[in-house]
């Protein structure tokens, strides 16, 4: 299989090797790097390395993969503006691809989708993966030629983003398609904990199937799958 596995050992470790990682794949580019960036619990100590390194980070653009919609742009649990807080702005990260949650639907879809038609250059996603195998909000049943697009979430995954906020947040949601995702030249994979374990091994042993959203990156070039090792736990050895 086309991947590589970076296992470890704790949270410092994670957030370290996931950096190194990073860092590695944005270095050396021509221009601006454009980077998807996830948000939830998985990255957290790879935002925190990023902040903790005394080594600057390499200028890059902040691609948005997923956002709530229909709230106002100044609220708190918008992930973008999460992103803001915990990374992009202590980094110094100004140029970003980011999405209105306010704005009208339809033409906000047509406004990304010409952006990635236009552009069409990701250097580096990075991705978490949900317990049912989403990427983005790309819910199980989604097809691995879908594009950026209003959907909605699955009852498990919209209880799992209550938690983050202890309140309700709108299921209906924006998300990049697969084939977008597609076009990273490098694919940061991120997992921790053992609640991940059987989703994490289903989506690279398993048949590549929309069931699992996650498993369109049997066929993508240059995955790297970041994972502790209880999150890796049903890998071969
Ligand atoms: C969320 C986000 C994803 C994220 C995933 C896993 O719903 N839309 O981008 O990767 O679920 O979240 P966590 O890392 O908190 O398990």
């Amino acid at each position: 299989m086309a991947y590589n596995i970076i296992e470890c050992s704790n949270e410092v470790d994670f957030g370290a090797k996931a950096r190194l990682a990073f860092c590695k794949a944005i270095r050396g580019l021509n221009g601006l790097p454009n980077v998807i960036l996830p948000t939830g619990n998985t990255p957290a100590p790879f935002f925190q390395a990023l902040k903790d390194s005394k080594v600057p980070i390499t200028p890059f653009q902040y691609l948005q993969l997923d956002e709530y919609l229909g709230l106002p742009e100044d609220d708190e649990i918008l992930f973008k503006n999460w992103l803001d807080r915990d990374v992009l702005s202590p980094l110094g990260i100004t140029h970003r691809m980011a999405f209105n949650s306010a704005a009208d639907p339809a033409s906000e879809i047509q406004r990304i989708r010409d952006w990635y038609n236009h552009f069409r250059r990701v250097d580096v996603a990075v991705l978490g993966i949900g317990k049912n195998g989403h990427v983005g909000f790309n819910e199980p049943g989604s097809a691995f030629n879908s594009r950026a697009r209003v959907a909605e979430m699955s009852d498990e995954t919209w209880e799992a983003n209550n938690k983050y906020w202890d309140r309700e947040v709108p299921k209906k949601i924006i998300t990049l398609g697969i084939t977008e995702l597609k076009l990273a030249s490098t694919t940061l994979l991120l997992a921790r904990g053992e609640e991940k374990a059987d989703i994490l091994y289903e989506a690279f042993y398993g048949e590549m199937t929309t069931e699992i959203p996650a498993s369109y990156l049997q066929l993508q070039r240059n995955v790297v799958i970041i994972a502790d090792k209880n999150a890796l736990g049903r890998f071969p050895k």
